[in-house]
């Protein structure tokens, strides 16, 4: 099960309207085009791993644990402090936790679904009994600050989750990750990606994006593997209580609920206040609406991401 939710976001905030003086934009555009009012920008020094660390925290105060009940940390970022360590590592250390294993995922803005999925197999496999599951960015360090087809687009922060088994007595619904379908498709590799790295040009590199083509395939590959996920759990659209989709543009999150006919309702947003935070926008959305009071224990919820690669994936979750 999620026992505890937690989410970061750094201080600084970058408005539509100071991105106008920075570029050749409008907040009319921003809004209308994707969604995005403002955005959570890290302060200069602060990494991903701080954000992971403040997100960790806030999860495991809520589930009630400490670092010390923790035996696996796993963290979704495609923005690293280092080229390594994994900032997993760094976030043990930060934490003062010498046991487990640590490592990260990279599936871009589809790692925290990924890891969700990853961990469930661990905790099944009896490969630890305790996990700390975090997508972190500073996704602002991979922008080309003058190109505005991509610099309105993304934020910084982080979420986490902490994640166990439990004893489910008969006749009880199961508890936490009931389904999950992780799909990637390499083909597409440049329309999203970042045009640097240490195999490639020795430097970090910024984002560069085909969003027209983005946006073609991501409404039909986020609806395929979240039907993949209910078909899997013999459950049907109407009995979700919660879509928690990635935050990557308002246009998107709309789309792909009409085309699985789910009531705005029950769709989680919060891209206009984040933007897209990558692999940290699962994560943080979920841990609003669980702070809200929205998503409750027995909630049936639903998360997906897509994202550079392609990859994409859902995870159908009793909370
Ligand atoms: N402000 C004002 N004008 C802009 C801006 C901006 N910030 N950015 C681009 N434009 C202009 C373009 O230069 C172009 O002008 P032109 O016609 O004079 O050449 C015009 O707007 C239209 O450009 P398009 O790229 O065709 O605009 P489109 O209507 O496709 O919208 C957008 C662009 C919003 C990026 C859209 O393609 C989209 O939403 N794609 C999905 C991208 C996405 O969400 N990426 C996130 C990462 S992927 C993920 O996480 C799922």
């Amino acid at each position: 099960m999620i026992r505890g939710v937690g989410g970061y976001l750094p201080e600084k905030v970058l408005t539509n309207a100071d991105l106008a003086k920075m570029v050749d934009t409008s907040d009319e555009w921003i809004v209308q085009r994707v969604g995005i009012r403002e955005r959570h920008i890290a302060a200069e020094g602060e990494m991903t791993s701080d954000l992971a660390v403040h997100a960790a925290r806030a999860a495991m105060a809520q589930a009630g644990v400490g670092p010390e009940d923790i035996d696996l940390i796993v963290v979704a970022t495609t923005t690293p402090d280092y080229t390594f360590p994994a900032v997993a590592a760094l976030v043990q250390m930060k934490l003062g936790i010498h046991h487990g294993a640590a490592f990260d995922i990279q599936a871009v803005c589809s790692g925290f679904v990924y890891a969700v999925a990853v961990v469930d197999s661990y905790l099944k496999n009896g490969l630890a009994k305790r996990a700390l599951v975090i997508g972190a960015e500073t996704f602002s360090r991979l922008l080309d600050w003058t190109d505005r087809s991509t610099c309105v687009l993304f934020g910084d922060g982080a979420g986490a989750a902490v994640m166990e088994l439990v004893e489910i007595a008969d006749g009880e619904p199961d508890r936490g990750v009931i389904a999950s379908a992780l799909r990637s498709d390499g083909h597409h590799w440049d329309k999203l990606y970042v045009d640097g790295g240490p195999s490639s040009t020795g430097i970090a590199g910024h984002v560069k994006m085909q969003g027209p083509e983005v946006f073609r395939h991501a409404v039909g590959k986020i609806t395929d593997v979240v039907e993949s996920a209910l078909d899997q759990a013999g459950v049907t659209v109407d009995d979700l209580d919660w879509f928690v989709p990635h935050q990557a543009n308002k246009r998107i999150i709309d789309g792909a609920g009409a085309k699985l006919g789910l009531p705005p309702e029950k769709v989680i947003v919060t891209v206009d206040r984040h933007a897209n935070t990558s692999a940290a926008s699962v994560p943080l959305a979920l841990s609003v609406a669980v702070a809200d009071g929205r998503i409750k224990r027995g909630d049936l919820v639903m998360l997906e991401a897509m994202g550079g690669g392609f990859t994409w994936g859902a995870s159908l979750i009793r909370w």
